[in-house]
């Protein structure tokens, strides 16, 4: 069966070796990307809509149990990404351990989950622009026919995207240190206006939802158990947990430069590892300092952070956090489009996507064709589709990958035993399945419509790969070489 032919290990290895991509980056910048992409719509917005939606102050705790998953599945990341670094992260893994059409569906998911995330949180940014300098909701905000704003940002980002990888370090690094002392900010001086009242009951009650808006938005778990929708309580935290989830996502993209890493066996660890303890910490901190401001039930949907402090007199930080809002969402959508770029260019280079589309550019040093050609569709979506509730997408475009990863871990344990790890899963097999079953679990927790939309695309993906990717693919070629009689 040709489709579930896998890549050698040792061939990855030897073509990292030699690759196009420059070997430009360090630990401190890859923990740089990592927070860059890690903070932005998740805690900017997302913490105070499942705050007042689902979760109550409990949202909080739906931060802990996505730190949790997260970080188990990070665990997995970090040693695969230390002993196999490739552009390709987890379609490469899947490559070598699981086969052809298993890496080709976690590559076109990958793609969904950043083009998806890069176009709400354009979206998002041009709304906050609109909001800090007062520019027209008809051009900038979500009734926007054609979101002028997001297109923008998205074609600014591109050209520095396509520069090369240094250039989008250093402006990556420097949006991420207002963001950072923008969510320190909000932390310090909330701190202050904390009333335990808001807190109690930290979770309230479970109480059936007002708004009945059907069995396409309950989540999958309880459609299936035949539940009552409701809010709050046990179920409203695990809901919020797996919407929160979309604030984790994007740690895996630090997988992703593993080519461009000067010393991969140790950098990427501390990378991935080190900038997920950061922003959980950061998160956890920041929601319950929101929670503890304002009634749960006050919290503002649009710009939930500004708001509360604008609601205690403080409006002063209000202003500074739609900046940082502003600054922290543009270093979201550069690692998203440096991240597709190297995507493509690691599915050209097995031909499961066009040759061209992943080919090097000889000065820049970046996959200029691949990051122009997603940068383009980005902003089509952006410009045209109301995308809030795709947001969810994005989270369970993640997990999906998460589950793979996480099963590629103990499979590469057993078929390439030999194999240099710098980084090691602790419990290996145990932890890496707790890490899939939790991911599994945040996914069932996530809405029906979602899981539908997931399987639509899937399914595209499925019939792109049977009509174009498994004639074309490398090793299909190769293969057909072998077989041809020599004459
Ligand atoms: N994790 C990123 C965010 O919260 C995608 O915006």
């Amino acid at each position: 069966m040709g489709i579930f032919r896998t890549l050698n290990v040792d061939d990855v290895l030897q073509r990292q070796e030699s690759g196009d991509l420059k070997r430009r980056l360090k630990s401190r910048d890859l923990v740089g990307f990592g927070v860059g992409i890690i903070i932005g719509t998740g805690i900017f917005t997302l913490a105070g809509v499942e705050a007042k939606n689902h979760a109550g102050p409990a949202v909080t705790l739906s931060f802990v149990i996505g730190a949790v998953v997260a970080g188990l599945a990070a665990l997995c990341y970090a040693e695969l990404a230390s002993s196999v670094p490739t552009a390709g992260s987890a379609y490469t893994y899947a490559f070598a351990t699981l086969g052809e059409v298993f890496a080709w569906i976690i590559g076109w998911d990958l793609l969904l989950e950043f083009a998806l995330g890069a176009a709400v949180v354009s979206r998002s940014w041009s709304g906050y622009l609109a909001n800090l300098l007062g520019l027209p909701p008809e051009l900038f905000g979500e009734e926007a026919v054609v979101n002028i704003g997001a297109v923008l940002i998205i074609a600014v980002l591109t050209v520095i995207a396509v520069a090369g990888i240094r250039q989008s370090s250093v402006v990556t690094n420097a949006l991420v240190i207002v963001k950072v002392a923008v969510c320190v900010l909000v932390v310090v001086v909330g701190a202050f206006f904390v009333k335990a009242a808001n807190l109690t009951p930290f979770i309230p009650p479970a109480q059936p939802t007002d708004d009945n808006t059907g069995t396409l938005y309950q989540p999958v778990v309880q459609a299936a158990l035949g539940l009552e929708q409701s809010v709050y309580g046990l179920a409203g935290m695990l809901t919020a947990a797996a919407v929160v989830f979309f604030a984790y996502t994007g740690f895996e993209a630090l997988a992703n430069l593993g080519e461009e890493t000067r010393n991969p066996g140790r950098d990427l660890r501390i990378g991935i590892l080190g900038a997920l303890a950061l922003c959980a910490a950061l998160y956890v901190a920041v929601s319950l300092v929101l929670t503890g401001m304002i009634p749960f039930t006050d919290i503002d949907e649009g710009a939930p952070l500004a708001a509360a402090f604008n609601s205690v007199g403080q409006h002063w930080v209000g202003a500074v956090i739609s900046l940082g809002a502003v600054t922290g969402l543009t270093s979201v959508m550069m690692v998203q489009l440096v991240t597709i770029g190297r995507i493509g260019f690691a599915m050209g280079r097995d031909g499961l996507l066009p040759k061209a589309l992943g080919r090097v550019h000889p000065r820049w040093g970046t996959p200029h064709r691949m990051t122009i050609g997603g940068a383009a569709l980005i902003a089509v979506i952006a410009a045209v589709v109301p995308i809030s509730e795709l947001a969810d997408m994005v989270s369970i475009g993640a997990l999906s990958a998460m589950i793979i990863v996480a099963i590629a871990v103990p499979v590469l344990r057993r078929s390439r035993p030999d194999l240099k790890r710098p980084f090691r899963v602790p419990f290996s097999p145990v932890l890496p399945i707790i890490a899939a079953l939790a991911c599994l679990y945040l996914m069932l927790n996530l809405d029906v419509l979602t899981w539908l939309r997931f399987g639509a695309w899937l399914l595209l993906g499925l019939v792109i790969y049977l009509v174009y990717g498994r004639k074309h693919s490398r090793l299909a070629v190769e293969e057909r070489e072998q077989e041809k009689p020599l004459s």
